[in-house]
């Protein structure tokens, strides 16, 4: 597989190595490679940041639980699936451009039902796995191992939904996802973004989450920076609806294209 960015067409300022550098920077690690586990088809930043979370196949077997996605998202979990799971009817076309831990994909799936098409990708081969197993009752569910920045779906797309993905990846696939993403919508196609946001000031969980962040999370301050249009190379050709919960935490972002 080929991950490489195109840097050519890139809006952030910072190279992917530069994005890498700061991360480790950040997390004041200074070692690339951390175990056994470190799989060199993947995305640099999966290796170099996120390998104990979702690359380490013993810790996937731990982490895959709803109570692990209900702690993280401190008891939000249940709203903002919904904010996903809502939109979607049966016989709809369904993009999730990564995996979730819990049952989130399989609920996904369900309401699509069979005479819809669901499909999941990752970049992770044991998240695939894991996600495979979910799914495997339900045969018009498809997983890819592909990058979200550059998988082509094969039909158009009613709904494509990136679920907390974007405040994990380095600045320059924020941009590639969620350009791939826009790329692929049709007319009436819709895109959805469920993800952090930069709390309300009053916020008691803001200097927590700051410190998750600079620690854990580094490619997750500019989520709170920028709004996710900024990571369109076209944001005028979509309306963009936003709308933030639990005190700014956590923003639902809605994306269709601008009719002519
Ligand atoms: C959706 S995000 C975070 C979700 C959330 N923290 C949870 O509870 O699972 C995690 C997933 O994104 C996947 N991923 C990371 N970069 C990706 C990319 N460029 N394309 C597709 N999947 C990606 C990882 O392999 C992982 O399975």
């Amino acid at each position: 597989m080929q991950f490489a960015a195109n840097e050519a067409t890139m809006k952030s300022p910072y190279t992917e190595a530069q994005d890498i550098a700061h991360a480790r920077a950040l997390a004041g690690t200074a070692s690339p490679v951390r175990d056994a586990a470190n799989d060199p088809d993947l995305p640099v930043y999966m290796n170099e940041v996120y390998d104990w979370a979702y690359v380490s196949p013993r810790n996937v077997r731990w982490l895959d639980r709803n109570i692990v996605v209900k702690t993280l998202l401190f008891g939000n979990d249940q709203r903002l699936m919904r904010a996903y799971l809502e939109r979607i009817r049966p016989g709809m076309r369904v993009w999730q451009v990564a995996h979730v831990y819990g049952d989130l994909v399989r609920r996904a799936a369900k309401r699509v039902g069979p005479d819809g098409d669901f499909v999941l990708t990752d970049v992770t081969p044991v998240q695939l796995r894991h996600a495979r197993k979910k799914l495997d009752d339900m045969p018009w569910a498809q997983t890819e191992w592909a990058d979200a920045a550059s998988f082509r779906a094969p039909g158009s797309c009613d709904l494509i939904c990136s679920f907390f993905l974007l405040h994990e990846v380095p600045d320059a696939w924020k941009q590639r996802i969620v350009d791939n993403m826009l790329a692929q919508l049709p007319e009436d196609g819709e895109a959805l973004f469920v993800d952090y946001h930069k709390p309300a000031w009053w916020h008691p969980l803001k200097p927590v989450l700051a410190v998750v962040n600079r620690l854990l999370e580094p490619f997750a301050h500019a989520v709170w920076k920028n709004e996710l249009s900024y990571y369109a190379t076209y944001p005028q050709d979509y309306t963009w609806e936003k709308r933030t919960v639990f005190g700014g935490v956590y923003q639902i972002v809605s994306v269709r294209r601008r009719k002519a």
